[in-house]
């Protein structure tokens, strides 16, 4: 196993459409995915897209339960209270008209953090490393999350979302902070 590189915005490969992933899953590809939940776990995040450590497949991996400080914040209880999520090929059925807005931040973002406005609930389709195909509604923060992650895999940004100026004044800041 081994922490990937993240990419950093503003980064062209962040833009590029992610191809599906074929199954079986190859060797490479099962330690690329094991790779992305090691690299999402040490960055520490709660979801992680495979075009963030540069392969242009359509794999995300997400934990949301990462997302209590308690623990995020208490090393003897990793492992145990995660809940790690593969993700693969997904495909949204159905968004719902009404809308929520939460604040959003991207490991390819970072230390930037702004309120997103995304359908409140989503029907989702997508295959398990085995090639089983499920099909689920989602709603709150996963709904949200799962969004954020497959716009990834289309070479969106959560930034894409707000408006021109904030979104230049947060490029700028990003070449300054991390591509000096
Ligand atoms: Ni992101």
């Amino acid at each position: 196993m081994a922490i990937r590189e993240i990419l950093i915005h503003p980064d062209d490969r962040l833009r590029e459409v992610a191809k599906p992933v074929v199954f079986p899953l190859s060797d490479d590809v099962k330690q690329i995915i094991k790779d992305m939940a090691e690299t999402m776990y040490d960055a520490p995040g709660v979801g992680l897209a495979a075009p963030q450590i540069d392969v242009s497949l359509q794999i995300a991996v997400t934990d949301t339960l990462w997302r209590s400080d308690e623990v995020r914040h208490d090393p003897d209880k990793s492992g145990a209270d995660r809940d790690l999520k593969v993700w693969l090929n997904p495909e949204f059925l159905w968004k719902s008209d009404e809308s929520a807005t939460w604040e959003e931040g991207c490991l390819s973002v970072p230390e930037t953090y702004a309120d997103v406005t995304r359908p409140a609930a989503v029907r989702l389709r997508w295959f398990d490393m085995d090639g089983g195909q499920h099909e689920k509604d989602f709603t709150d923060f996963l709904a949200v999350a799962l969004q954020h992650e497959f716009d990834h895999l289309l070479g969106k940004l959560f930034i894409d979302y707000l408006s021109p100026l904030k979104r230049n004044m947060i490029t700028k800041k990003m070449k300054k902070l991390f591509k000096g």
